[in-house]
């Protein structure tokens, strides 16, 4: 495998930092630095120079060995997207279920007649850890293809101790084993399990007594989730488990504001999450909540245009000056697609996003939401090399326009070509 790839006549060279900032928020979220006929650098795994074709070092083409150039002529060059919200790690898919959602029934009908995210935790009980890896690899292998470089995967369909356990122990043998940045979240508190009904709170307990405490002491994930929404857990039950994932060192990532003003934002911004996700009913109030906090506001437009559910106001937020990310939910009930380019162009059509908006939404701001800003999400030196040549587009603008479509032709994760 090379060690040094040369990628030449780059016809742009998309988000570019000199100065690597954390975030962008606001107005600052319509900066995308660009480099047009660039070329870019990377050696042992990270960018180490990029700049304009004229500028480039003269030792090239060297002569070491272990050095791939590529000749990128026509094509841009772009920091991988980062997927900051998945729940890739599941059993089975529930397209049926999808047809009764077609005849109009609710995400919460669906739920209470036992569909949803039981239906899938039901099926979870019986897989195999072996399969239920094998099938979660694939599923990575598909979403590299279409230019995702990181991606946080969620528990959250077992709902017992052991297959809580087990779909973590999945997430860590996909992070041990395949080319992508993962990051692993807990979320026991994703459904209240049918033999819990009507005693919520015991289900609370377990979560906190006897999941947390085992999840921790494993090292099994990094953060911690809720699905803090009318129907689902209050903002009491969120309020304690995310006490007590702090308590193991777990910083919340929350399912909020999906399905109705629950409280779960403002809970979320008390625990210095890292992330709020949904938000499809955010007013004022949450607004002014999210404002100066280190809680990135990420919305997740699959669900909400699978589901055909309200639009979360990313345009009123963003002119509010918070930061925005995009991320994709894939999940067989309510977003049963990974795909990044997809998610990029609905920031732009479904929430009118600018091109350039929409570009930091999925990949500085997701990276952000990962906690990996520092070395994903940019074109920046000493970054990590996990970047996607396109095929021949005539503009960044195409990127979001022409939906779709894989335009990735060429990835590289880690400095290496997959
Ligand atoms: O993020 N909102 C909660 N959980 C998932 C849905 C999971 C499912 O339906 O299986 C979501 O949309
Ligand atoms: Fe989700």
């Amino acid at each position: 495998m090379p060690n040094t790839i040369l990628i030449k006549n780059i016809k742009e060279l998309v988000q570019v930092e000199d100065q690597p900032l954390k975030m962008r928020a606001g107005k600052q979220m319509s900066d995308l630095h660009t480099i047009g006929n660039a070329y870019l650098l990377i050696e042992d795994g990270k960018i180490s120079g990029f700049g304009k074709m004229e500028k480039i070092p003269g030792q090239f083409p060297s002569k070491q060995q272990n050095f791939l150039s590529i000749d990128a002529s026509g094509k841009m060059v772009f920091p991988s997207f980062c997927d900051s919200h998945t729940h890739l790690v599941y059993p089975a898919s529930r397209e049926i279920e999808y047809v009764d959602k077609i005849k109009g029934l609710s995400y919460e009908e669906i739920a209470k007649k036992g569909g949803g995210i039981l239906n899938t935790a039901r099926k979870m009980q019986d897989i195999s850890e072996d399969e239920l890896y094998e099938s979660a690899m694939e599923r990575l292998k598909e979403i590299t293809t279409m230019g995702t470089g990181a991606v946080e995967i969620k528990s959250g369909y077992g709902l017992t101790t052991e297959s809580e356990l087990k779909m973590l122990r999945v997430i860590h043998r996909l992070k041990e084993n395949s080319p992508l940045s993962i990051k692993s979240t807990f979320l026991g508190a994703h459904s209240i399990p049918a033999k819990y009904r009507g005693r919520q709170e015991e289900y609370v307990d377990l979560v906190i007594n006897e999941m947390i405490p085992q999840i921790a002491s494993e090292e099994l994930a990094d953060y911690i989730d809720v699905f803090c929404d009318k129907g689902f857990f209050t903002v009491e039950d969120t309020d304690r488990i995310l006490m007590a994932g702090l308590k193991h060192g777990l910083r919340a990532k929350i399912h909020a504001n999906e399905l109705d003003y629950s409280g779960g934002i403002q809970v979320g911004v008390k625990y210095n999450a890292l992330s709020v996700d949904h938000l499809e009913f955010t007013g004022a109030k949450e607004i002014v909540t999210l404002k100066n906090t280190e809680t990135m506001p990420t919305i997740l437009p699959g669900a909400a245009f699978f589901l055909g559910m309200v639009y979360a106001p990313a345009r009123k937020m963003i002119d509010a000056g918070l930061p925005i990310a995009l991320a994709s939910d894939f999940n067989p009930g309510s977003s049963p697609s990974g795909n990044m380019q997809l998610i990029l162009s609905m920031g732009s059509i479904l929430y009118q996003l600018s091109p350039e908006e929409s570009i930091n939404a999925v990949t500085l701001n997701t990276a952000y939401a990962m906690d990996l800003s520092n070395s994903l999400g940019s074109i920046a030196l000493g970054k990590k090399a996990n970047v996607f040549i396109t095929k021949p587009i005539p503009s960044i603008e195409f990127m979001p326009y022409y939906y779709g479509s894989n335009k990735v032709e060429t990835v590289i994760l880690n400095g290496e070509v997959q």
